[in-house]
């Protein structure tokens, strides 16, 4: 087991110093030291999209990224999220699109990622967007009907 190093990470707009392993993932620091926890731990292995994050507005699986790779990035979770990321919450509570929620702040930072390059994103091209992050809950059905309202709304 490697020691743990000092480490600066930018998260939602603030510096914090954090105690890292050369081996902790960004979802492990977030989590246990930092209590960001809308970030969830559902696979831990890159598969379901749970622990999906903001890195310089990109969406990344904090569970196979390492925190020391994040030192000199801007780093976003589903607490610091605002914008579009404001409209889908507000989209996904109206289109009953929140069941259990365990996916729904990788859900909403996939989209607001999608939403930023593409505001006014099709049905095909939400679907392949979100195609990365799995739910067990919904069908997918009103995810997809969520996001588009915000695309829509963008059209408009
Ligand atoms: S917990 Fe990271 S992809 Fe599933
Ligand atoms: S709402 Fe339960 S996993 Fe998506």
């Amino acid at each position: 087991m490697s020691a743990r190093q000092t480490l600066v990470l930018r998260v939602n707009d603030t510096e914090h110093e954090v105690r890292a392993a050369l081996h902790d993932t960004l979802l492990t620091v977030l989590r246990d030291q930092l209590q960001l926890t809308g970030a969830k731990r559902g696979c831990n292995h890159g598969v379901c999209g749970a622990c999906t994050v903001l890195v310089d507005g990109r969406p990344v699986r904090a569970c196979l990224t390492l925190a020391h790779t994040c030192r000199s990035a801007a780093i976003t979770t589903i607490e610091g999220a605002r914008g579009i990321a404001d409209r889908l919450r507000e989209a996904f509570e109206q289109a009953g699109a929140v069941q259990c929620g365990f996916c729904s702040s990788g859900m909403v930072l996939t989209a607001s990622a999608l939403l930023a390059a593409r505001p006014a994103a099709s049905v095909e091209e939400i679907r392949a967007g979100l195609s990365g992050n799995l739910c067990r809950c919904t069908g997918y059905r009103k995810i997809v009907d969520a996001v588009r309202a915000v695309a829509q709304g963008a059209e408009r």
